[in-house]
């Protein structure tokens, strides 16, 4: 996991490492140092009492101190020096796990190696956040080091309809969704506890780009009435009148920018980079809705989406084709694109902040909705069923696409 960190950021020149894309995000030289500070905040003086190595830097590295839009403003550590942090405090925090229990009853923080758990699924939460700024740049400043055989390149026929090929069905009742698994599930994912739904179905695959491209030419960007009012405000600020990162081919097609190249949209492949506004006003012309994050998580458990991921481990820069021919069990629910879900962020009931409120419970009952099942720039042991993303409806730049739901059955 560390290695994918470094791999990733050597392949960024320096210069485009020490500034931000956009003030929305940070300059990558930040992560770097945040994964490091963190490391050391939770393996080494929480756990074990050890010393900060960099003390004066504690607000440098704090997300709620130094919030994105002055990371680039300050001095932060350069390459060198966080490539030494990270060195030291990996060295520390290997000494730690030699001393700690990691019993199931021995102190809540080890416990089953929770905290060691906690801090890999860090690292691997901030390289997608690198990921996200690196295509905010203007193409070439980052040429991805893509795999030689991308999972994303294969030649499908286009997958159409309405936006899930033959929808699924999936029974109402009591269902169990969270987790109690305290290894690797993060505070927000916890308790496990029963929800009730109504039969429901749901997209086998999520929305395509040729399934969008049939929405904006029938006008769904201009369409008032497919729209929230909240959604119609960002549609007229933002000027969209496509997902992020397309752009017109001047003959009424589209191109799609993926890092360094652009090329025509690929129909078959997930819609990434849309709002959960676009998102809503899609479901809306589809006829449909967005799943709630109950009825997603029920879903996956249902149909044991984790055995069928899509794209899923940052080394194919795109989402993968889908399926068009393929039927029965939901495609890519796990990797490809996170899917946005008509859920606000909030604690299941018997939450309990651990080990700390800043992860999730400082953002409940916020602007925030759920998004569920990984991107292709989520790290395996990040992705899971259980896990639950959030962030405000406004955001574009994260891998987010969108999976239907409908009520009832057929
Ligand atoms: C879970 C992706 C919403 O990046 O804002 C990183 C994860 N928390 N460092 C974020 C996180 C602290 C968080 N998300
Ligand atoms: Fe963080």
């Amino acid at each position: 996991m560390r290695e994918r960190t470094l791999d990733l950021f050597d392949a960024i020149d320096h210069d485009v490492a020490h500034r931000p894309a956009d003030t929305i995000m940070s300059p990558p030289v930040w992560d770097l140092g945040h994964i490091a500070a963190y490391e050391e905040l939770w393996l080494v003086r929480r756990l074990v009492g050890g010393e900060a190595r960099h003390p004066q830097l504690d607000a440098t590295y704090d997300a709620f101190e130094t919030p994105r839009a002055v990371r680039g403003d300050i001095e932060l550590l350069d390459d060198t020096g966080c490539r030494a942090f990270l060195e030291d405090v990996r060295g520390r925090a290997l000494d730690a796990l030699e001393s700690v229990d990691l019993s199931p009853d021995g102190p809540a923080l080890s416990a089953n190696g929770f905290v060691f758990e906690m801090v890999a699924q860090h690292e691997a939460q901030h390289t997608e956040t690198m990921l996200q700024g690196l295509k905010m740049l203007p193409p070439g400043d980052y040429r991805p080091p893509r795999r030689e055989t991308s999972h994303a390149a294969g030649e499908r026929p286009p997958a159409r309809g309405n936006g899930a090929g033959a929808p699924l069905e999936v029974p109402g009742g009591r269902h169990v969704i969270g987790t109690d698994n305290g290894r690797v599930a993060l505070d927000c994912e916890r308790p496990a506890h029963a929800v009730e739904v109504e039969p429901f179905r749901i997209g086998r695959r999520p929305v395509t780009n040729a399934e969008w491209a049939e929405f904006v030419a029938d006008g769904g960007y201009t369409d008032e009435s497919l729209w929230s009012s909240a959604g119609w405000a960002w549609r007229g600020t933002a000027s969209a009148d496509s997902p992020a990162y397309w752009e017109s081919d001047g003959a009424g097609g589209w191109l799609e920018r993926d890092y360094d190249c652009i090329d025509s949209v690929q129909p078959e492949r997930p819609v990434c980079h849309v709002t959960a506004h676009e998102a809503d006003a899609f479901a809306r012309w589809a006829g449909a809705r967005l799943p709630s994050e109950a009825e997603w998580e029920v879903a996956a458990h249902h149909f044991d989406a984790e055995s069928r991921p899509g794209a899923l481990d940052q080394l194919d820069f795109a989402p993968g084709p889908c399926d068009a021919e393929a039927n029965g069990a939901p495609e890519q629910m796990i990797g490809g694109v996170w899917e946005w879900t008509a859920s606000g962020f909030a604690g299941y009931p018997g939450f309990r902040a651990f080990p700390y409120a800043e992860y999730a419970e400082v953002f409940f009952g916020g602007p925030y909705r759920v998004l569920r099942g990984g991107s292709w720039a989520t790290q395996p042991h990040a992705a899971r069923a259980t896990f639950r993303n959030w962030d405000l409806p406004e955001r574009r730049q994260i891998f987010a696409g969108v999976r239907l739901a409908w009520d009832g059955s057929a």
